[in-house]
């Protein structure tokens, strides 16, 4: 694929050092990046540093004019998918909503017809300004988009609201622009996903939980956020952080990830259900904790109720998909569950394999479709299982109604 053209503008301010990392950021993501920079964001960091970051030259002067046969302004403004200001000082900000073009930057934002994203970065009481807040407003009239700052101590002494976005954030923010335009089938689309381990009390200190981390089912909710669809993550225990722009709602034992799916269900569209459900539960829980006593101690368990099973019952439009994990005959029980829950996919994943199944950030996944069908998809990140993966839930047009 073509990379996409990010131009980065750097004004001038301490968080002129986050551009730097995210100009990193941008490169080990695949993009194609050039860099401007005001007079006053060199008077912070060199241009050599963003040279070296993006292996190409930086533009610091409308002036100066390396190849004859373009006007440098109007070439990168053209050339740009995509503009990102980070940091954007108070002073860019006024200009730019002012139509004023004294520089590089505010010359070439004034050319290109590419998208702005914005990330403000200034003091606490600059922010709050109303003739930077006025500025703003125009802006986003105009179509930029804000990158809010973030609250916590500010260089200068202040703690409040002016710390610019971290840069994973920002990148986050630079690839859901991207993923969304390039998969608009997905705009709207309404998906739960189930991720993590649940966890069934013995009594106040003791339960019964699994391997599961929930790596891949966060994975799946951000590809699918990131393509435009509207997403609800019923979780286990994790200690991962929640995707940008996902409902999240944690959830402890299996009786109560059901319940919250159950409430969720009839809305969605696609349901993938990657989350370890616990299959047996203590019959009895205790308030206060056990002591040990002479001798061993028998748990009885019970079976919980089986989630997915019950939504292939229940269906009536929406697309339903499974996991297995299995040590053996992986073809043969994934298929079973096919059936037996009445689903449309069955993610399965050899937990003998190494690199694949809990913990990892790897999986090595066969995916088993009602039509008969399946999609080998070898050793890969837990992201790129979660691309194929929601490539092949579009191939359903709708769930399979029996
Ligand atoms: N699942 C569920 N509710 C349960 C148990 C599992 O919804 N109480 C879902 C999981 O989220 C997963 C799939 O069912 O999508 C896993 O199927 P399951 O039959 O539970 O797998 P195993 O527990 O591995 O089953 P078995 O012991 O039969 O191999």
């Amino acid at each position: 694929m073509e990379k996409k053209k990010v131009l980065l503008c750097v004004s001038g301010g301490i968080a002129v050092f986050k551009a730097a990392a995210l100009t990193s950021k941008l490169v080990q993501n695949g993009y194609d990046v050039k860099v401007m920079m005001t007079s006053s964001a060199q008077q912070f960091v060199t241009p050599l540093t963003f040279q070296a970051l993006s292996r190409d030259r930086v533009y610091t002067n409308t002036f100066e004019e390396k190849d004859p046969a373009k006007i440098a302004h109007i070439d990168v403004a053209d050339w740009a998918d995509l503009v990102v200001i980070a940091p954007a000082t108070a002073n860019i900000i006024g200009k730019l909503a002012n139509g004023i073009a004294d520089d590089m930057i505010t010359t070439t934002l004034l050319a290109t017809r590419a998208p702005v994203m914005v990330a403000p970065a200034m003091n606490v009481n600059m922010y709050a300004h109303p003739a930077v807040l006025r500025n703003m407003q125009t802006l986003e009239g105009y179509g930029y988009t804000f990158v809010e700052p973030n609250e916590g101590y500010l260089a200068c002494g202040y703690e409040g609201k002016g710390r610019m976005t971290e840069p994973e954030d920002l990148i986050e923010m630079i690839d859901y622009h991207f993923t969304k335009l390039a998969y608009k089938n997905w705009n709207g689309k309404k998906v739960l996903v189930t991720a993590g381990a649940t966890r069934e009390k013995v009594d106040p200190v003791r339960f019964f939980t699994n391997r599961s981390t929930g790596k891949m089912g966060y994975a799946i909710a951000n590809e699918a956020a990131k393509r435009g669809a509207e997403v609800i993550l019923i979780s286990g225990q994790t200690s991962l952080t929640p995707p940008h722009g996902v409902r999240v709602i944690n959830v402890q034992s299996a009786e109560e990830m059901y319940e919250a799916v159950m409430r969720a269900f009839p809305d969605q569209d696609i349901v993938i259900k990657s989350a370890a459900v616990a299959d047996y539960k203590p019959k009895m829980t205790f308030e206060q904790k056990m002591k040990k006593q002479e001798g061993p101690w028998k748990i009885e368990m019970e079976r919980t109720k089986d989630i997915l099973k019950e939504l292939g019952e229940k269906r009536t439009k929406q697309i339903l998909i499974g996991f297995a994990a299995e040590s053996e005959n992986i073809e043969k029980y994934a298929r079973k569950k096919l059936e037996s829950k009445k689903v449309d996919m069955i993610a399965a994943n050899s937990i003998s394999s190494p690199g694949s199944g809990f913990e990892g950030d790897t999986n090595e996944v066969i995916l088993f479709k009602r039509t008969g069908d399946s999609v080998t998809i070898p050793m890969s990140t837990k992201t790129e299982v979660a691309k194929i993966l929601l490539d092949e839930a579009l191939t359903f047009q709708k769930g399979s109604i029996e």
